[in-house]
């Protein structure tokens, strides 16, 4: 068995316990490891750095593709082994040390990470642990059930972990795009020229010699934690289709629409899945976490072809999924996070990038990461590479959060990530504004119309009268443009503004 996953036969003599390898991290050291929205982390090592964590001083720079499964964020940050952490998380107990200070994170646009880290202008990266099949017969590595950052990490980094996962199927092999960009100024273009397009090699190519210790595991990826779509949900996806099955009367699309990118989270998720009871057909997906309804969409007959960075199923779907994964790989292509992400890759191939909004404000402005401007929820993640770079760049979300006491239209965002200026759709279940060549008074006409939820319709159109008699291009009531969040501070309502 475990020759046929280690097929370099010199490696055998490498394989050691998860202990043993972990000791090549020392404290302070920055760490690279696999793992991309809980799909394919390294699981043995991080569990070894934590528990010597606990017992002597160590702490490192985490960075990955995205977050990681398995409690592995929760369990390093428990062990305070972590001291600074990039690009993403999405862990709870991580979240509260982030949000009190203890761990230094640093939010950062996916397909960025390894340009900084290959021009020198952070790291270097110590030690690369990745997660693998196997190692062929090159040396090679075949990365998991995601690609994230792991080739660039083995590739800087001065001595390689791979964690040889069996409970991976080797079925996985041979669905990889392995694709490095040259140096800068001089790079070539990047080959991709069509979702479907094979520009690299199925593995990670480093010299053998830099692998310096090599570990078996067996734990399965955690699932993920995206819930069924809901009434809301569905209305989000049917004023979707509606918008788009016009772009398409207006001749601007094609039923085959142009590859989609869909982001992270249960909206996303549902948003993708209804598009199975849409007229469109022949879709391809150029996306980075391909999720429950890309596997939905295929078996719909709706997708032709799925491009990402990493697969995260729920239980039920993995279960369905993995027995049929031969049929659906010749239609399924994992790439690096810098090529699924690339921004002008997006921006050649056209992509529709969906992504979700945690709030936005009467003028597009849209906050996807910080909850009260103050406390980090996950992340940007690649929501700012699709939605600067896209086609179309749509924001979907649900009008009010935590039983009504939040909207989720605003006056003014507490933060802000994606600029009116990349923002060209929203969407809420009550419905959708196209803000499309619109200026700010028109986006705000229309996003107090078509988006904000009934019981804040009246809070929002009063702000912005009053705004609009002191003049502007974009008109505010400067001092009260946060008075619906110090309200939620104060009383845990928005809906508290009003009465202050
Ligand atoms: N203020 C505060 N909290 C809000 C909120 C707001 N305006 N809107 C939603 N929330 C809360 C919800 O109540 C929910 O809280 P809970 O976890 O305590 O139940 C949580 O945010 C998640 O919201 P949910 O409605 O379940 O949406 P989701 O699972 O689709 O996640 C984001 C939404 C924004 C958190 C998620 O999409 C994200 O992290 N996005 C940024 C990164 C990204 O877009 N990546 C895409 C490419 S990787």
């Amino acid at each position: 068995m475990v020759h046929e996953r280690v097929r370099r036969s010199d490696l055998l003599d490498r394989i050691v316990s998860a202990e043993e390898a972990a000791r090549l991290i020392r404290d302070g050291m920055t760490v690279g490891m696999s793992g991309f929205t809980r799909a394919g982390e390294a699981k043995a090592v991080p569990l070894a750095l934590a528990e010597r964590a606990k017992a002597e001083p160590l702490k490192i720079t985490l960075i990955t593709g995205a977050s990681l499964g398995n409690d592995l964020d929760k369990t390093l940050a428990e062990a305070h082994a972590l001291s600074r952490r990039m690009p993403f998380q999405s862990d709870r107990y991580l979240r509260k040390e982030i949000n009190d200070g203890e761990v230094m994170f640093i939010d950062q646009h996916l397909s960025e990470t390894v340009e900084l880290l290959r021009s020198r202008q952070i790291g270097p990266v110590d030690v690369a642990v990745v997660e693998a099949v196997a190692i062929t017969e090159q040396g090679g590595i075949v990365p998991t059930t995601s690609v994230g950052n792991s080739a660039s990490f083995a590739i800087l980094a001065d001595k390689v972990i791979v964690e040889i996962n069996t409970s991976q199927p080797d079925i996985l092999e041979g669905l990889h795009d392995i694709y490095i960009p040259t140096h800068r100024p001089t790079r070539m273009p990047i080959p991709v020229v069509a979702p479907e397009s094979r520009v690299g090699l199925p593995f990670i190519s480093i010299d053998p010699d830099k692998i310096a210790a090599i570990v078996i595991t067996h734990k399965l990826d955690s699932s993920s934690t995206v819930l069924p779509p809901d009434a809301e949900t569905r209305s989000i996806a049917g004023h979707l289709s509606e918008f788009l099955l016009n772009e398409v009367k207006q001749g601007r699309l094609t039923h085959a629409l142009q590859p989609l990118q869909a982001g992270i989270g249960t909206i996303a998720n549902a948003v993708m899945h209804g598009f199975i009871d849409t007229p469109f057909h022949s879709l391809k997906m150029y996306s980075e976490v391909l999720q429950d309804s890309t596997f939905d969409l295929f078996d719909a007959g709706k997708l032709d072809f799925a491009s990402g960075s990493s697969i995260t199923l729920s239980e039920e779907k993995y279960r369905e999924v993995l027995p049929l994964l031969p049929s659906y790989k010749s239609r399924l292509i994992l790439r690096p996070q810098e090529i699924s992400n690339h921004p002008e890759v997006i921006r050649r191939l056209g992509i529709i990038g969906i992504n979700t909004a945690l709030e936005f404000d009467l003028y597009g402005n849209v906050n996807s990461t910080h909850v009260g401007g103050t406390h980090m929820m996950n992340g940007i993640g690649g929501s700012g590479d699709f939605a600067r770079n896209g086609y179309l760049s749509i924001f979907v979300t649900k009008s009010i959060a935590k039983g009504g006491a939040i909207s989720s239209v605003v006056p003014m965002v507490s933060h802000v990530d994606h600029t009116e200026h990349d923002v060209d759709i929203l969407i809420t279940e009550v419905g959708l504004a196209d803000l499309r060549g619109l200026a700010p008074r028109e986006r705000a006409a229309t996003v107090i119309a078509n988006c904000v939820h009934p019981s804040y319709r009246d809070l929002l159109s009063d702000y912005y009268r009053r705004a609009v008699a002191r003049g502007g291009h974009t008109p505010h009531v400067i001092e009260e443009a946060l008075s619906w969040h110090a309200a939620l501070r104060e009383t845990g309502s928005m809906m508290d503004a009003g009465a202050r």
